[in-house]
């Protein structure tokens, strides 16, 4: 009986180890350890044993079925490790090596530095007031100060609408017909006024926040997209961002304008930023300036940023003009306010030493991953 166990061993070892690939062990296994194999029948032929031989022949039948299942355990074990080390070898994949980084996304200069602003604006009470882009002729212009035909309307070259998208072009053209059910899709701003245009600053947004908080005092920043119909060049681009700034109330002065700016410069220039305020004009503001920061960059001394002259221009500012406050709703009598208005790209170029404002919309990721 010994010797049937032995070789059953012996043939059980010998099949085992020449299998080289998984697919053999099952097999294997259903051969040498499966109901049918010489181990399993041996156990079940226990009882017709001579009762003297069972328990020797049973602890040898159990002793092989273990020494079996372990043999098979190691060897499958072996070969899934050759045949990794295999696969490495044929794949030259060396799973050691670092990952590649994930590209990570990261925000428009502009978009950070219009964040910054409005963040300064915050903590300093005031509140965002989103205004539209599209606007009228009369908020852009006429309640500012500015009639038809003024000669200070060459300060803002302006797209007509003609250049919003038509009907057309944003339904008919791509298969939407009128009343399609499609068109639940889109719900759609029309530009109801004839003479509607792209805003060319964001002055316009004083005029919706007076209307929508009169008479109540006001403290709010307007941080958006302006338009304007000009020569591309390295100092203006036809879009780009202004935060436009407006505080109305009963008792504003001059010197509230002038302390709020330079606490506001300070904030974002550093605590011993200097500033200071030249005449300008604006018809919309009486009296209108101009606010200089002393430059970060040289401290005053003169540099190319500040063309040696040691101040950089950063906005335009002045105290409400009473017509303007009245075509807001405030009695220019009761009430008056300042206001101002900055672009974030320029205090990014300035700040970074940008030398060229094509670069903010040219989408050259060179660029943009600087920051
Ligand atoms: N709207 C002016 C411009 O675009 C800036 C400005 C805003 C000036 C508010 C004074 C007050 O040039």
């Amino acid at each position: 009986m010994e010797q049937d166990f032995s070789k059953v061993e012996q043939a059980a070892l010998a099949a085992l180890h020449a299998i080289d690939a998984e697919a053999g062990l099952r097999a294997w296994q259903a051969a040498w350890l499966g109901k049918r194999s010489a181990v399993a029948l041996a156990l079940a032929g226990l009882g017709q044993l001579p009762a003297a031989e069972r328990p020797l022949a049973g602890q040898r039948a159990n002793a092989l079925r273990l020494q079996l299942e372990q043999a098979h355990a190691a060897h499958a074990a072996a070969l899934r490790e050759s045949g990794l080390a295999a696969s490495l070898q044929a794949g030259a994949l060396d799973v050691t090596l670092p990952g590649r980084p994930a590209a990570r996304g990261r925000l428009h200069i502009a978009t950070q530095t219009l964040r910054q602003i409005c963040a300064i604006w915050a903590q300093m009470g005031f509140q965002i007031y989103r205004s539209r882009d599209v606007e009228t002729e009369a908020c852009n212009f006429e309640l500012l100060n500015i009639p038809p035909h003024h000669p200070a309307r060459d300060m803002w070259d302006t797209f007509h609408t003609t250049i919003v998208e038509t009907e057309a072009c944003n339904f008919e053209l791509l298969n939407i017909p009128p009343h399609h059910p499609a068109r639940d899709m889109w719900d759609t701003f029309h530009t109801t006024t004839s003479g509607s245009l792209l805003r060319t600053h964001t002055s316009p947004g004083q005029i919706h926040a007076m209307r929508e908080y009169a008479p109540e005092p006001i403290r709010v920043v307007l941080p958006g997209m302006c338009y304007r119909y000009e020569q591309i060049t390295p100092r203006s681009e036809i879009q780009f961002n202004q935060v436009e700034g407006l505080a109305v109330g009963r008792g504003i002065r001059f010197t509230d304008l002038k302390g709020t700016l330079t606490d506001f410069a300070r904030r974002m220039f550093g605590a011993q930023t200097r500033t200071r305020f030249r005449a300008s004009y604006f018809p919309f503001t009486e009296p209108s300036a101009e606010m200089d920061v002393e430059c970060f960059l040289c401290g005053g001394s003169g540099c190319v940023v500040c063309k040696q002259a040691g101040w950089l221009e950063i906005l335009g500012c002045g105290m409400v003009h009473p017509k303007v406050l009245q075509n807001g709703g405030y009695d220019p009598a009761e009430y008056t306010g300042f206001a101002f208005g900055m672009g974030p790209e320029r205090i990014a170029m300035l700040k970074y030493g940008i030398k060229d404002i094509r670069y903010f919309w040219g989408n050259d990721l060179r660029f943009l991953q600087q920051f």
